[in-house]
């Protein structure tokens, strides 16, 4: 297919932005449209922050649920709700979703949350996650959705630094090997925020019945916050809420994510902005109508769910398949075909994580010829890098085109990639395609001059953003600043590196930064270190990535005792603290306790050198390195743990 109407369109989007998105923007249901005045659709009084449609209000849940209802589509489904972990399943319509959702805004606003509050949702992938998010968007409450892989400390530090009044969980979460009580979790979280906790009410959906025998025992909960609801009966008592109006610059959500240290960084999203932008997405990128089914593989917890599973699919009229469940062993690698075939899903979306899982598990595909797959024409994956030899068994298995696209917390939406309804651009194996309608995005060396094509350099995106990316940090514009424009005036700092070929094709090669990509979730190995560096027999540590042929990376963990402690048991105690303070999602197996670490004259661990090494991979030993000899050392042990080979 020709290329021309991608080309048009990212023509236009670069060279007339606000009239690319004023166009854009006629597909929302507003209170108050966006005046077509370049004041009205892009403030850019105060760079390097930048407002989209500053004067307009309007709704999220109005978009993603009222309008298909009264537009006449409410028996079409909203979710299909897919739990292979628990052997269940649930269509729910966009009306039922409605009914529930207003309700649930409702039980908020009985418990005093007011447009502006910020609500805490730790659940697992439950319909009544969506309900919560939605219900927050109805009354303009700001939910921040904490993955439930996350331990308490990181939890209780995520409550604190929203300032959340309300938290919305579930009884328990179920991995394959076990059932995860979330209540004791949220209980020894709020006891963490100690005498700063500002939660008043915790509303708990038990899962006896599906999941355990009986409810969870809530009254160690009762004794830490001021009232503990039960979600279900709440919701069946309350009295439906109205949507409010806000303003479209006003936050949906605040999404934590990775930065280079422990300290909390959350990304500010905005209603209007991002509205416009996912439901242009959904055709252009994703190839999808209105009716049509999608299927994304990924959980509430990161901002892939947050965008295609919950808002985007919604904001389209499509059905989106809310899947609990692992790619394999819930309870064979044939399950996302099996449900692919089963709700005739259209596009489907995961990390290649879980197809490197499933080419393990299923190397012939089997399980995939043995369903009917003629609903399924377009496979994207994102979240981390696709390799060619993945991306080639993956086409091979399930015959559509494989799209790889990147993006980040930070943008809300792809920035590149191919284009299923634009109509797709040849594939390159080992990259995402080109950048998206709306992102100019430029390779720039250190000094910040624009490199040629094929050089390696840092991806940036000229500024001002297109619609729905960050506005900024929550409680840290500074930090903003800092971290993402200041070090290329001008530019979005993406913290990857790449190049772009001559025909503008992108090529993602590395993190700039110590943020490392486990099974398609983003780790700052300063996190784990923060977490090491308080055992009491640990001197110092430094973690690193090293690759890993399912995960993509794993953390690698380098540790020096403190004069005269033993080595006994560190290793283990390393992965339990690791778990305890950070989450089993981290996945710290490997600890090595070495003499000393690797460093320059002036000090700086060589953690670049210590990444290669422990991948197997070639290295340059610096000039400036302070005593090559570590490196000896550290290599031995690398094979003695059966890292690398000699
Ligand atoms: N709640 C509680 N614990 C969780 C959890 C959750 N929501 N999700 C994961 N964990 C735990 C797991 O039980 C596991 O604990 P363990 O060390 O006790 O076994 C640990 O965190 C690591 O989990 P996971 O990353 O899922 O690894 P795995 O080895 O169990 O499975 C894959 C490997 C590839 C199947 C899995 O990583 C996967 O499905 N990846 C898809 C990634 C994805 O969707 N990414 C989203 C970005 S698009
Ligand atoms: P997250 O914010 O958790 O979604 O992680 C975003 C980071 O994941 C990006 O900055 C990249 O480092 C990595 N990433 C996401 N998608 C891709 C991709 N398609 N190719 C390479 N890296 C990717």
């Amino acid at each position: 297919m020709s290329a021309e109407p991608y080309e048009k369109q990212y023509r236009e989007s670069i060279e007339h932005p606000t009239a690319f998105w004023h166009a854009q923007a006629q597909a929302i249901d507003w209170f108050s449209p966006p005046e077509n005045s370049q004041a009205a659709l892009l403030d850019a009084s105060e760079p390097p922050f930048y407002r989209w449609f500053p004067d307009a209000t309007c709704n999220m849940c109005v978009n993603a649920v009222d309008r298909h209802v009264l537009a006449g589509h409410g028996d079409r489904v909203a979710f299909y709700y897919e739990s292979p972990i628990t052997e269940s399943r649930r269509s729910i319509t966009y009306a039922e979703l409605l009914a529930d959702v207003a309700r649930m805004a409702g039980v908020l606003v009985a418990q005093g949350v007011t447009k502006g509050d910020r609500v805490i949702i730790y659940m697992p992938m439950i319909p009544d996650v969506a309900v919560a998010m939605l219900a927050c968007a109805r009354i303009g409450a700001v939910h921040s959705v904490v993955f439930g892989g996350f331990a308490p400390k990181e939890l209780s530090t995520r409550i604190a630094h929203a300032g959340a009044t309300v938290v919305v969980t579930a009884s328990c979460g179920v991995e394959p090997n076990r059932t995860i009580p979330y209540v004791p979790i949220v209980t020894a979280a709020l006891q963490l925020t100690g005498d700063t906790n500002t939660v008043q009410t915790v509303i708990v959906k038990q899962r006896e019945g599906q999941v355990t025998a009986s409810a969870a025992d809530l009254s160690a909960l009762q004794a830490v916050c001021g009232a503990v609801l039960d979600m279900d009966s709440a919701i069946a008592a309350a009295k439906p809420a109205d949507a409010v109006a806000v303003e479209s610059t006003h936050p949906l959500y605040v999404l934590y994510t990775s930065g280079t240290t422990g300290e909390p960084k959350g990304v500010v999203r905005d209603t209007g902005g991002h509205m416009v932008a996912l439901k242009w997405t959904m055709s252009a990128v994703f190839g999808l109508e209105p009716g049509d089914v999608m299927f994304t593989a990924s959980d509430v917890g990161w901002v892939v769910g947050h965008s295609y599973i919950v808002y985007a699919p919604l904001l389209h009229g499509c059905s989106s398949v809310l899947f609990e469940g692992k790619p394999v062993g819930t309870p064979d690698a044939g399950v996302f075909w099996r449900t692919i075939a089963h709700y005739k899903v259209k596009t489907f979306f995961t990390a290649p994580t879980a197809f490197r899982a499933l080419k393990r598990a299923d190397p012939e595909g089997e399980f995939a010829r043995g369903a009917d797959l003629s609903s399924f024409q377009y496979l994207f994956l994102a979240g981390e890098r696709s390799d060619t030899d993945t991306i080639k068994w993956a086409e091979a298995i399930t015959k559509v085109p494989v799209i790889d696209h990147w993006w980040q917390t930070e943008t809300g939406w792809p920035m590149v990639a191919n284009f299923a309804g634009l109509g797709l651009l040849p594939i390159k194996y080992g990259s995402p395609s080109r950048a998206v309608p709306g992102w100019d995005v430029r390779i720039l060396d250190a000094d910040g001059a624009e490199l040629p094509p094929d050089s390696m350099g840092e991806i940036v995106v000229k500024l001002p953003l297109p619609p729905g990316a960050l506005l900024t940090l929550w409680k840290a514009d500074q930090r903003y600043i800092d971290t993402y424009t200041s070090h290329f005036p001008g530019y979005y700092r993406s913290g990857d590196a790449g190049y772009m070929d001559s025909d503008g094709y992108l090529y993602v090669m590395a993190r700039t930064d110590d943020v490392i990509n486990v099974a398609g979730h983003r780790l700052s190995t300063g996190a784990l270190e923060e977490v090491l560096g308080s055992h009491p027999k640990i001197a110092e540590s430094a973690v690193v990535g090293m690759d890993d042929a399912l995960k993509g990376q794993l953390p690698c963990a380098f540790v020096c005792l403190k004069l005269g402690q033993s080595a006994d048991n560190i290793a283990k105690e390393c992965v339990a603290a690791v778990r305890e303070q950070i989450g089993a999602v981290a996945a710290l197996k490997t600890v090595i306790v070495v003499e000393r670490l690797p460093k320059t004259r002036s000090g700086k661990i060589l953690r670049g050198v210590m990444a290669k090494m422990a991948s197997g991979k070639s290295y340059n030993v610096p000039p400036t390195i302070d005593d090559p000899q570590i490196l000896e050392e550290i290599h031995a042990q690398l094979v003695a743990h059966g890292i690398i080979t000699e």
